[in-house]
């Protein structure tokens, strides 16, 4: 057995540059718009932690439960000893409550966070012994290399926190179907899906009284003007995030509350009060509209299981 807290890690993280170029390609947009994930530096992760500590938050705490009531079904459907994947891992906290139930052979987190991603796959190389694990620092959304995977491995991907939400739909299908390429067919996929609801419980879990979420949002400017040499006024940029009913998700800005000019590297931007930078979409679907994704993307539904009041979904899919 190998000594505690070691594991593998494999590194693919996107350059530099590329955060660069979607920032100054995204503020010189007409509707401006920054992909989420550069939300996850160091500071992005550790405040993701602390929205799921929220009491608006109830995505965490829900899809905790369902996990942990329905761990033993689930690793009846998955079987022993198949490799799970985890995309977007963040702190590996909710695979802990299927590991014991699904004794995994392998278990491979992927993260864009590295520093995070290293801590969080040490915690769990040290809390089970028993268990290889695979880290891979990676952007998810390019292709999905895991050369260390056998061919014919039986694999269950784990797709927990309604990421998937991030994805406007058709994008959330060709990531899905991607996943699929990546089990194969008879490969599994479990995927917590937030689900829609009252606009009152969306609109608090994006605004917590604590103002959490306003600070993750922010975060982004500062990650900018600490990485990329840029200037924005943490003072002038306020977080907004409402639900909308007409698309289905909620939409986080961050709102230019007067007109400046914000520069990064020597490129320069306007804002005139009230100009938003666009910064995360979170889709929530009803059951029947979530399975129709998957299947789209090349998934069978085999089960769902909901809390009582049908706030959240976990979907245990198959790919055909
Ligand atoms: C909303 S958090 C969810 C974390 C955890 N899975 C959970 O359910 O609590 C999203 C996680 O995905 C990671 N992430 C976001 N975009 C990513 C990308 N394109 N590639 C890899 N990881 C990404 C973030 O670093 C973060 O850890």
């Amino acid at each position: 057995m190998r000594t505690a807290a070691d594991y593998t890690f494999h590194h693919a993280a996107p350059e530099a540059d590329d955060f660069y170029q979607e920032v100054i390609d995204g503020l010189s947009q007409s509707s401006r718009f920054i992909p989420p994930k550069y939300f996850y530096d160091h500071a992005g992760s550790r405040l993701f932690e602390s929205i799921c500590e929220q009491p608006e938050y109830y995505p965490t705490r829900i899809e905790t439960v369902l996990l942990q009531q329905y761990a033993s079904e689930i690793a009846a459907l998955a079987g022993d000893g198949c490799y799970v994947i985890e995309p977007g891992s963040g702190s590996c906290e909710k695979v802990r409550f299927l590991l014991d139930a699904l004794r995994p052979a392998v278990y491979v987190p992927l993260d864009i966070s590295c520093t995070h991603l290293k801590k969080a796959a040490a915690c769990i190389a040290n809390d089970f012994p028993w268990l290889d694990v695979h880290a891979v620092c990676t952007d998810i959304t390019a292709e999905l290399s895991l050369p260390f995977i056998p061919e014919k491995t039986r694999s269950m991907m784990f797709y927990p926190g309604s990421s998937i939400g991030n994805f406007d739909p058709q994008d959330a299908v060709d990531f899905l179907a991607c996943l699929a390429k990546v089990t194969g067919s008879g490969g599994d996929l479990l995927i917590g899906v937030d689900l829609k609801k009252d606009k009152g419980i969306l609109d608090a879990a994006y605004n917590d009284a604590s103002g959490v979420t306003a600070a993750f949002n922010l975060n982004l400017l500062q990650r900018i003007n600490r990485e990329l040499v840029g200037d924005f006024d943490m003072e002038a940029f306020a977080h907004h995030a409402f639900y909308n009913s007409a698309r289905g998700r909620i939409e986080m800005h961050l709102i230019s509350d007067r007109k400046q000019t914000v520069r990064v590297d020597g490129h320069t931007f306007d804002f005139n009060a009230g100009d938003s930078i666009h910064t995360e979409s979170s889709y929530k679907y009803t059951i029947y509209e979530f399975q129709a994704l998957a299947r789209q993307a090349g998934f069978s539904p085999c089960k769902v299981w909901t809390d009582s009041k049908d706030l959240f979904s976990l979907h245990y899919l198959r790919a055909v």
